[in-house]
Parts: C-alpha cells; structure tokens; sequence
C-alpha cells in the first residue's frame, strides 16, 4: 500500500458501477487503504482513490472512480467514463434484483465507455453465503456470454477483493 517513491509508469483509471448498496464503496475502502465499514453511507456524486501497485516491474497508479448507485445521486455519466480503461461492474450476491440490473449498466458502460474497456464482473458479499440468491453459475455463464472477466468477491472478509482489482489491472497493462 501507499506510493511508491519511483516515477509511474502508468495511470489506469477504473471505475466502478452497480446498483446502489452492492458494496462499491466498500471494494474500494478494502482494496485502496485495507478498511471496511458496516455503516457505510450512500455515495453521493463521485469520489475516487488511488492506489499505486508493481504490475511487471512497472508502477502502476491506479485511479478508481465511485459512483452513486441511486440515479438521483449519480454524477455527469459522460465525464464518469471518460477516459476508463477498466470497469468493475458489482452485484450483491444476495440480492436477486441487483444481478438482473446488470444488463442495464452494462448497457450503460458500453454505450459511453471506450470500446476496448476491459470489464471485470464481481459477485460482492460471499460472506453472506447463508443469503445467497445468485448462483455462481447464472453469473459466470452470463460473464462468459458477455466477454466479461468474473470473480465473487467480500470487502467484509477481504476475500478475493485484491485478485479482483489486480486481474482487472493486469487485463489493462
Ligand atoms: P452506493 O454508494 O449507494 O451506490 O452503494 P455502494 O455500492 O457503494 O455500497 P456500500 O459500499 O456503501 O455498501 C453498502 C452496505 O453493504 C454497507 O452496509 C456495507 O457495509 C455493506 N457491505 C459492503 N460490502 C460488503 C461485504 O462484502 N459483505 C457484507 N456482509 N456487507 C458488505
Ligand atoms: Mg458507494
């Protein structure tokens, strides 16, 4: 964690998208400073962070970009796009209905996202597996029907959340 004292070679910029409560947030609090938060708040408008890893022997400046779920909240989409090499597309594997909105945002990516966008879909919270009610299954034939990378994933118990972002930026470079 934390930058490195050496020039960047790159700067990739991800951004995040899903239905509101999903855990983007949450993803990125985990991947980028290692916290987690129950109490989470809705994001409003857009924050991003960054986190500057070794890819290869090159240094690599990830630029992560969060965004509402609730339309009400969401920022200018053209200028969330803008210039994204990679998106995470969260679902929530217990909620049935964020998974079925899934064909809508990626409707969305795809209608303003450079087409050679590398897209990494991620079924988050496994630590609810009592609660589940996406199969494994319906999500990683959908990835593959889509051309999508796909991997579940929970900020709660960090499982699997740095394999997420670091597949996706490998992917990239
Ligand atoms: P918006 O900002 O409204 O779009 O929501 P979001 O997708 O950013 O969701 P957020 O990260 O704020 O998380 C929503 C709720 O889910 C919070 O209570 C989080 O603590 C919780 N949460 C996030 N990730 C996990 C996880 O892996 N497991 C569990 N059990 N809860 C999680
Ligand atoms: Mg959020």
């Amino acid at each position: 964690h934390g930058d490195f004292s050496q020039n960047i070679d790159y700067v990739f910029k991800i951004v995040l998208i899903g239905d509101s409560a999903v855990g983007k947030s949450q993803l990125l609090a985990r991947f980028a400073r290692n916290e987690f938060s129950l109490d989470s708040k809705a994001t409003i408008g857009v924050e991003f962070q960054t986190r500057t890893l070794a890819i290869d022997h090159k240094t690599v400046k990830a630029q992560i970009w969060d965004t509402a779920g609730q339309e009400r909240y969401r920022a200018v989409t053209s200028a969330y796009y803008r210039g994204a090499v990679g998106a995470m597309l969260v679902y929530d594997i217990t909620k049935r209905q964020s998974f079925d909105h899934v064909v809508r945002w990626l409707e969305e990516l795809r209608g303003h996202a450079d087409k050679n966008i590398v897209i990494m879909l991620v079924g988050n919270k496994t630590d609810l597996g009592h609660l589940r009610n996406v199969p494994s299954e319906d999500a990683k034939e959908f990835a593959e029907r889509e051309n999508l990378y796909f991997m579940e994933t929970s900020a709660l118990e960090s499982t699997n959340v740095e394999m997420a972002f670091n597949t996706l930026l490998t992917e990239i470079y």
